[in-house]
């Protein structure tokens, strides 16, 4: 009897994959370019992968744009993050409207200028009825203060008897999170080399399988993408059970 062949990758593509898209600093200190040339470049590397993932049947891909911690950076960079945002929505909206891709972001959007703001609800609602892939982009998003809007948001519906204490446990407060509609990441990427979570998916990503891969993300591609689902099937997973889990 012939051997069962391996899955192909867009057979066992995982539902849910999220993304710490990192090193775009030092693949610009590599060519002696400015840190923000390499922002640019990371640009590059996301349109290829939200194309990559549609077509590798990805339902759901997030990606870390921008941390509640990146406030830490120079002005110019930050500014220049921002800008990258505008950037992106301006050229690719309505390429992500025809190609059915539905964008929402996550993080916490009070304290943003007005405009991101606007142009952030104007590209949730452009695309709101596409369901081929759902990009979700953490942008102002850090994971303890996703966390912490949540249990405000909770407290607030407790004091007005909304909900009662009996009531609260994990799968209420997941209600909460801003990442309530969907199923929790299956993989997690982080590129460059660094192991570290660095604030993202704190609460999602308890079952998630970590992939690190040494790639900078402006090299990141979908032979990169492939190479992590790749190693994604080879995991087996279990939710502290004892048997394999195919979720
Ligand atoms: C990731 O690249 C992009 C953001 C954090 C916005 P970095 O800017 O962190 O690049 P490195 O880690 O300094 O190389
Ligand atoms: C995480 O990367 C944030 C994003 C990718 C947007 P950082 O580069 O900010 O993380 P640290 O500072 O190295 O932990
Ligand atoms: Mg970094």
């Amino acid at each position: 009897m012939a051997q069962p062949t391996h899955p192909s990758s867009t057979a066992s593509a995982p539902r849910h994959i999220a993304i710490i898209m990192d090193g775009n600093g030092r693949w610009a200190k590599q060519r002696s370019r400015p840190r923000t040339f390499g922002h640019g470049e990371g640009v590059e590397a996301l349109r290829r992968t939200v194309e990559a993932a549609g077509d590798l049947g990805v339902r759901y891909l997030t990606v870390f744009g921008f941390s509640t911690e990146n406030w830490r950076r120079p002005t110019e960079e930050v500014s220049a993050l921002f800008d990258l945002l505008r950037l992106y929505v301006a050229r690719d909206l309505d390429k992500l409207v025809k190609e059915g891709v539905r964008v929402r972001v996550i993080g916490e959007r009070a304290s943003l200028q007005s405009d991101i703001a606007q142009i952030i609800g104007n590209a949730e609602a452009k695309t709101r009825h596409n369901d081929k892939l759902n990009l979700i982009i953490a942008f102002n998003y850090g994971g303890q203060d996703e966390i912490a809007r949540a249990a405000k948001k909770l407290a607030a519906d407790v004091a007005a008897n909304r909900v009662s204490t009996a009531e609260v446990n994990a799968e209420s407060f997941a209600r909460y999170l801003d990442t309530a509609e969907w199923p929790a990441p299956d993989m997690l990427i982080r590129t460059s080399g660094e192991y570290r979570l660095s604030n993202f998916m704190l609460w999602q990503a308890a079952y998630s399988e970590l992939v690190f891969v040494d790639t900078l993300w402006p090299d990141f591609d979908k032979a990169a993408l492939e190479a992590a689902i790749g190693e994604y099937n080879k995991r087996e997973r279990r939710f502290g059970g004892t048997d394999p889990v195919v979720p």
